[in-house]
């Protein structure tokens, strides 16, 4: 006999195509802590509502903390022929309350806002996770800045040579989207909390008298939905964690690209640990960034999984359809994606051995220094056409006699303008050019001590 909560006006159970084609117990049973705390929030509004006795409610949740522990203990599971983890757990109760009281439960409440509920209070426990997650990705970034204060590097746009930066001024750039991360989970959790589905029955809400503020607040939500049919219809609330999830995943492709150049041979930049690295089956020499390059990838993935889900959403009628039940699996997988990546990336990160002298070396090649001659230049009150002509000039010199351009001597300087005293020499280097960036979010030690004590500061909200 099929366990099915629908079974009334058919006059047999399902096909088994459509039985199997229905089923979702192999990937919501996950689900189920979440469930049954609601049904224990539900069957204490139905006994606030007259509908359960005092001894009834005992009873009632009694028989919820038993079939969660065995949930949990794995001795209780779907059986074969259970639709959804509701249906299961449904069966779960029924077995251990008998059909009159454990038949009770199901009054007032309908899956739709049952399951957009639980999905909600899922996606908020796994938002904290990832965001603990993230977290230590930043205060990792955060510490080998730290380290490394003082140290330079090529700063690069296009890939080419740009500006001499510090090395932990780079490293902060890919701190700062994380946090941006961060808050966008908070933010998201904020309005999710305010919107607590459980009482809008399938679409319409309940004739029952129950009051789905109280159901609300017992599940830690800070207000139930404000329209039944929005609350159990919608899942922006799930296209958007997956655009979260989506974004962390490119933040870290971004960090692990990088990871990946920085490790070449002809880079030379950094030296993976070897505990997160790997080798090749052939190539005995080789050490791999497999946990670089697994982050770019499965940020394809993370992305796969929004645009899945949101092609999915499109153009679905109020109110609730079947079609919904594959929100699920998206998420879940980049929710998983996320929760194994994280801790690699982490520690990649954390045991990166930076080449520091060959940052240094680096850093003032291919003419990163010619904005500070054009700068210098305007600070003599110079034009910024001209004082950008003049540096081009000094390149150029530089360029066709194969030198830098602090070997430009005095009177090559001179040679090419007048206006490029002696003087403009203290700027030809790395520290004078790092120094002089000075302002708010500048690679200067100064700013870039201030901008550490500010991301720890924000860090720390979390
Ligand atoms: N398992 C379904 C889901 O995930 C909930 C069941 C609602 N089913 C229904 N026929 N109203 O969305």
């Amino acid at each position: 006999e099929s366990a099915a909560l629908w079974g009334g006006r058919f006059a047999g159970g399902p096909a088994d195509a459509l039985a199997a084609l229905s089923k979702s117990t192999q990937f919501d049973w996950r689900l189920a802590p979440y469930d049954i705390a609601g049904s224990k929030a539900h069957a204490k509004v139905l006994h606030r509502a007259g509908l359960l006795t005092d001894a009834d409610l005992d009873a009632m949740l009694a028989g919820l903390d038993g079939l969660l522990a065995d949930v949990l203990s794995g001795a209780f599971l779907p059986a074969e022929d259970d639709e959804d983890v509701h249906t299961a757990l449904e069966r779960g109760l029924l077995e251990r309350l008998g059909a009159e009281l454990g038949g009770r439960l199901r009054a007032g409440r309908s899956r739709n806002d049952q399951v957009a509920t639980l999905f909600k209070s899922y996606l908020r426990e796994h938002g904290r996770i990832i965001a603990r997650l993230v977290l230590e990705q930043v205060n990792t970034l955060a510490d080998q800045a730290e380290k490394h204060l003082g140290v330079a590097m090529p700063g690069r746009t296009h890939l080419q040579h740009a500006q001499p930066v510090l090395l932990s001024h780079h490293l902060l750039a890919h701190a700062w989207p994380l946090i941006r991360d961060l808050d966008r989970l908070a933010d998201w959790d904020a309005r999710v909390a305010a919107d607590s589905p459980y009482g809008s029955g399938a679409l319409a809400g309940s004739s029952l008298g129950l009051d789905p503020q109280y159901v609300a607040t017992e599940l830690g939500f800070t207000n139930s939905s404000a329209n039944s049919i929005d609350g159990t219809a919608s899942r922006d609330f799930v296209a958007e964690f997956a655009f979260v999830t989506a974004q962390v995943g490119i933040d870290l492709s971004r960090q692990a690209e990088e990871v990946i150049i920085w490790a070449t041979k002809e880079f030379g930049f950094v030296e993976l640990d070897d505990a997160f690295s790997t080798g090749s089956s052939i190539m005995p020499q080789k050490k791999n960034p497999d946990i670089a390059e697994l982050a770019r990838g499965k940020a394809g993935r993370l992305i796969g999984n929004l645009s899945g889900l949101l092609a999915t959403l499109k153009a679905q009628p109020l109110a609730y359809n079947r079609d919904l039940q594959e929100d699920k699996e998206p998420v879940f997988d980049s929710i998983d994606t996320l929760e194994v990546l994280l801790p690699a990336f982490t520690g990649m990160i954390r045991t990166l051995r930076f080449n520091t002298e060959r940052l240094e070396e680096l850093a003032p090649q291919g003419f990163s220094l010619a904005t500070d001659i054009a700068e210098w230049l305007v600070r003599q009150q110079v034009p910024f056409r001209v004082a950008h002509e003049l540096a081009g000039a000094c390149v150029q010199e530089c360029e066709k006699r194969g030198i830098e351009l602090w070997d430009l001597t005095d009177s090559d300087l001179a040679a090419i303008s007048p206006l490029l005293t002696p003087d403009v020499r203290t700027v030809l280097t790395v520290e004078g050019s790092l120094a002089s960036r000075n302002t708010r979010g500048g690679t200067s030690v100064d700013q870039v001590t201030h901008q550490l004590a500010e991301l720890h500061a924000r860090a720390a909200q979390y």
